[in-house]
């Protein structure tokens, strides 16, 4: 495909190209150019203090990057890559401070694309890429929405729309605790499940509040118009608002997301309208979602 050598090209100048993942676009560079990662700051208006996430093509390359890599990071590595997870680990000296924001960590994620894939593996590079929108914005879920984010000048690859919809899970390996710090689709349950099989005394999967960010990102994934969430699933639409009844399906929700966020503000709408059960509160499988609600509404 011609687009991923001109991608390659780019990225080896230095500068910044929309790749699709699974989750949501991501704006990335090559690790190793410091004007790239410099221009994803610049171009997304993103404070340095946040961390970028080092998408990788493999678990050889994620453990090229890491000074520490457990059984357990290999387990779930194995288990649910490429797809929607970000593994934290102890970085090494290839990660700079301007990716990990000083911090002595690096987050490693295999996303399940195979545009994405095939371009970190032709280049040999690995890629940080947050998400391909402005800062604290509604995350890009199609080519068209990291142009309408960051203008027509950003070079994309196309990938179609994103299947997953909401960013990755980020997790940590403490001992034998596992530390999820951004909630996405893959459940807690479903982390336990996959680790099983090494019979761990002590395993425990929770979330915890991110250690990089503190408090900063309470406010996130908002579109141009108020969000409000309510309990009422009878409610009747008033004059102005666009009204979405979720659906029970959260696979189905997690990818209608932020696309119905785009859809309503770009509409002659004034306010977002969600309709949520209450019983999804109880249901793990909600917990990204009601993550993204709550951030977006506030
Ligand atoms: O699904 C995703 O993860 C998407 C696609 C493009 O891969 N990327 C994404 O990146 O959501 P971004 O930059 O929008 O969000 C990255 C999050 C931030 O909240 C950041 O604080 C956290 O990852 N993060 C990055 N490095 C970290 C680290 N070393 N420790 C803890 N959190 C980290
Ligand atoms: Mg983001």
């Amino acid at each position: 495909m011609n687009e991923i050598y001109k991608a390659i090209g780019l990225l080896r100048s230095g500068e910044v190209v929309g790749i699709p993942t699974e989750t949501v676009y991501g704006l990335g560079a090559s690790i190793y150019s410091e004007s790239g990662l410099n221009k994803i700051f610049h171009t997304k208006e993103r404070p340095f203090f946040n961390p970028l996430i080092v998408h990788v093509s493999d678990i050889e390359m994620a453990k090229s990057l890491a000074s520490d890599w457990c059984e357990i990071r290999e387990t779930l590595a194995q288990a649910f890559w490429p797809g929607p997870m970000t593994i934290i680990a102890p970085k090494n000296e290839k990660v700079s401070d301007l990716i990990t924001a000083a911090h002595s960590t690096v987050g490693l994620r295999c996303p399940n694309n195979e545009i994405t894939l095939e371009l970190i593996k032709k280049s040999n590079l690995p890629l940080a890429a947050p998400s391909a929108n402005k800062f604290k914005r509604v995350s890009p879920v199609a080519a068209t929405h990291v142009k309408e984010e960051l203008g027509e000048d950003v070079f994309v690859l196309d990938g179609g729309e994103c299947q997953v919809g909401i960013e990755s899970t980020i997790i940590d390996v403490v001992g034998e605790t596992i530390k999820i710090y951004r909630p996405g689709t893959i459940t807690p349950e479903e982390i336990k499940k996959s680790l099983n099989h090494l019979n761990l005394k002590n395993l425990s999967v929770e979330f915890f509040s991110s250690p990089v960010a503190p408090g900063q990102l309470k406010e996130h994934y908002k579109p141009k118009i108020p969000v409000v969430v309510k309990n009422d699933l009878t409610y009747k639409a008033q004059s102005g608002e666009f009204v979405w009844l979720m659906e029970e399906d959260p696979y189905l929700v997690a990818r209608n997301l932020y696309a119905n966020f785009r859809k309503a503000e770009k509409e002659i709408f004034s306010k977002i309208i969600v309709l949520v059960d209450e019983k999804y509160t109880n249901d793990d499988r909600y917990v990204g979602i009601l993550n993204r609600l709550e951030k977006a509404a506030k």
